[in-house]
């Protein structure tokens, strides 16, 4: 399972990547406008960061397919390797994802709250598909649930487009989407260290240093 940073926040990224196996950067104009930098500086810095073989999917800001075919080339153009741009669900979405297709841009068909915009976004070609969890949970919907029709459904039809399951709020539904066998999932920066963390852990790491002090002092192996 591929796993992806939801975030344009550059010294999370830089911790991520040193301590995570990170497979990439997802952002969105939310996330990007949170930073309040300057656009291609902030990008071309996660692109030096996480290097041109980690993806990147940057969203596109345009409303018709003519428009965002000519971004989704700018982005392509500017940032270099592996990109994806990401696209609203939306028939002009629709439009510019056939014709990027055949240009041999990757796509990320975002906004994805049902099994039904999900076919009809790898339909068009997509190479991801976003189905939001949270959002859907925060409205009393079954977000994780909505992920694993989802990935029923690609395989039911021998769909190559990947499922990228996002808004996470915890760790519990990303942990979910991965026994539903959802290829990729994109957290937020807190998410690694809930998904890594356990008191139990705590607790034995206390008590293996607890008894190798008892015989050895503060030696190490390395002292030996
Ligand atoms: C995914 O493509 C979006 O960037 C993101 O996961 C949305 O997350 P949010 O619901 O926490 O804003």
């Amino acid at each position: 399972m591929l796993l992806i940073l939801d975030t344009a926040n550059v010294d999370a990224i830089k911790h991520a990547m040193e301590y995570y196996p990170i497979d990439g950067v997802t952002t969105n104009p939310s996330i990007i406008a949170r930073r309040h930098s300057d656009f291609w500086g902030l990008l071309k810095e996660i692109r030096q960061i996480i290097g041109e073989d980690k993806m990147l999917h940057v969203q596109t800001t345009q409303k018709t397919a003519e428009k965002i075919v000519e971004e989704a080339l700018l982005l392509k153009k500017e940032l270099k390797g592996s990109i994806y741009v990401k696209i609203p669900i939306s028939e002009e979405g629709l439009k510019a994802t056939m014709q990027l297709k055949k240009l041999g841009v990757c796509v990320t068909m975002t906004a994805i709250f049902t099994p039904a915009q999900a076919l009809i976004a790898a339909k068009a070609g997509a190479d991801f598909v976003a189905p939001y969890v949270n959002r859907l949970d925060n409205i009393l919907g079954d977000g994780t649930e909505v992920v694993a029709q989802i990935v029923k459904l690609f395989k039911l039809h021998g769909i190559s487009s990947k499922v990228l399951a996002a808004s996470f709020q915890n760790a519990e539904q990303v942990h979910k989407c991965a026994m539903y066998g959802c290829d990729s999932v994109t957290i937020s920066e807190d998410i690694p260290k809930t998904l890594i963390s356990h008191p139990m852990t705590d607790k034995a790491v206390e008590g293996f240093n607890k008894d190798w002090n008892s015989a050895y002092g503060e030696k190490t192996i390395l002292d030996f």
